[in-house]
């Protein structure tokens, strides 16, 4: 909902003077994913490298952190997943205009939330990264043993079980868990970064 009788403030630094000072350009990179296909652990040693090996200015967002803090207030019935998702994106994208590779780690079910958020950002800001894991291996994973409370009725709208997930149509980058490991992974996204001159080698 748009506001009225609110003015976008007059700033004197903007996005790009924020950026020159830093030796990358901003990117949003946005995983979407199953509760157990990775999302996180791969989304962490990306930012591991980004600030280890290039100095990269960087910020992880992550549902299991969010949820405790700024969306503290939310569960995971699908109207607050989608205002979820919206907050997030919200923040993704000032943290862009502070010049930063955002990095963020949520199931984000629903498309068309992630379309939006796509289309806040200009165009190329915004990378949707598919990690693809079958339902049937994340529920033998089961690492925080949710699925298992899932199956059996004691937890309720838990994703692919008893709340749908819509898998990304094209996404600019599809990590597969099942054949890829953690670090091929990262090289994968960290290739496309530096071809497409987001951080240098
Ligand atoms: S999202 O669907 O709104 O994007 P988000 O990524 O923030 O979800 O949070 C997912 C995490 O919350 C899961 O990794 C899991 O640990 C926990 N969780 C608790 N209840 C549920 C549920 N019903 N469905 C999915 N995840 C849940």
């Amino acid at each position: 909902m748009k506001q009225k009788d609110i003015y976008p403030p007059h700033k004197l630094v903007n996005r790009q003077q924020r950026s020159e000072v830093k030796d990358h350009l901003p990117l949003v990179i946005w995983f979407t994913g199953l509760s157990g296909s990775g999302k996180s652990t791969i989304a962490n040693e990306l930012e591991k490298q980004l600030v280890h090996q290039f100095h990269a200015h960087t910020y992880l967002l992550d549902g299991d952190d969010v949820r405790n803090g700024l969306n503290a207030d939310l569960g995971f019935s699908e109207k607050d997943r989608k205002e979820n998702i919206r907050r997030v994106g919200e923040v993704a994208r000032l943290m862009y205009d502070a010049g930063l590779i955002v990095i963020t780690s949520f199931i984000s079910p629903f498309r068309s939330d992630r379309d939006t958020i796509r289309n806040l950002m200009e165009p190329g800001a915004f990378w949707e990264v598919f990690v693809s894991c079958p339902l049937e291996e994340c529920i033998r994973r089961d690492t925080k043993g949710l699925y298992k409370r899932a199956i059996s009725g004691t937890l309720d709208n838990f994703t692919g079980i008893s709340s749908p997930y819509e898998e990304p149509l094209s996404p600019e980058i599809v990590l597969d868990t099942t054949q890829q490991e953690v670090q091929m992974c990262v090289g994968k996204i960290i290739e496309k970064l530096i071809e497409e001159k987001i951080i240098n080698r």
